[in-house]
């Protein structure tokens, strides 16, 4: 296999597609994001909505994923493998009203990419919705459906690792790249999604040896989550950084807040108010 060496002097010049620095008043686009390569760590979270677009767009995320997460910390579904392309396009379209200017990828929910034909007719959905670019699940095994949304004009970003959608598959999240037959398959899989042009990877739960070892020999940027620091970039379900999730918070959640329980106290105090008015 090839290896693709990112030589820092051979970049092109930062134009205005792309940022450096945190908070930023240019949009960033699809091309844009995969040039940071290099350059700059990229900051990314997940948004569900109109305002929670708004707030992750203002703490700088270079990239805001409506993923389908959405099914467990918004929707109330065990696993994301019940979030529907209604579900999807009604947020992607709440996500897109806060016309944030990092790029917007909204997740292709499970079954809607299983032949190349329904990957490039719901990417378009997505589009239609607002998305900006679209994020699949799986390496070779999806290679003819990430090809066609790419011909199609729309941006992708892949995702290896644990892949969500087949939890039940699997019988649970479980960290990848521990043997040498994974690590082999994340190899080929990570340069078969960065030659075909994808514009990131999200890089979930993968051991960080072979997280460093992809982003080292990767053109695309590698984007993690519960895989170590040395990814080009890292993501989080922004509920579990603010401490709102309703179910279990993964334990590569560092730092993370209260905001449960904070806003548990603030309608509390409302409603006492109610129950009991201050006379003063
Ligand atoms: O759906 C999602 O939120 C995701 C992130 C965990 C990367 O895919």
């Amino acid at each position: 296999m090839r290896e693709v060496k990112v030589a820092k002097k051979a970049l092109a010049p930062i134009t205005s597609q792309c940022c450096l620095g945190g908070v930023t008043d240019i949009k960033i686009t699809a091309a844009g994001l995969r040039a940071l390569k290099g350059r700059q760590r990229i900051a990314a979270l997940t948004a569900y909505d109109f305002p929670m677009t708004q707030v992750v767009d203002q703490a700088g995320a270079q990239l805001i994923l409506v993923g389908d997460s959405l099914g467990m910390v918004v929707l109330g579904y065990p696993d994301t493998t019940l979030v529907t392309m209604e579900d999807m396009l009604h947020h992607v379209r709440a996500a897109a009203r806060a016309k944030p200017k990092g790029l917007l990828a909204a997740d292709l929910p499970y079954g809607s990419y299983a032949t190349p034909t329904d990957a490039v007719a719901n990417a378009h959905r997505l589009v239609a919705a607002g998305a900006e670019a679209v994020k699949a699940e799986g390496g070779r095994s999806i290679l003819p459906q990430v090809t066609a949304i790419l011909q199609a004009g729309i941006p992708v970003i892949g995702h290896l690792g644990m892949l969500p959608q087949s939890v039940r598959e699997e019988g649970g999240y479980h960290i990848k790249g521990k043997s040498d037959h994974e690590h082999q398959a994340l190899l080929a899989d990570s340069l078969a999604l960065a030659e075909a042009g994808v514009s990131a990877i999200v890089l979930e739960l993968v051991t960080p040896m072979v997280a460093r070892e992809l982003t080292q020999r990767c053109a695309a940027p590698t984007i993690g989550i519960g895989s170590g620091p040395d990814c080009d970039g890292q993501i989080l379900v922004t509920t579990d950084q603010l401490g709102t999730s309703p179910g279990f918070i993964p334990r590569h959640v560092k730092g993370r807040g209260d905001l449960r329980a904070e806003s548990i106290k603030i309608l509390t105090t409302w409603s006492e108010n109610v129950w009991n008015p201050k006379t003063s």
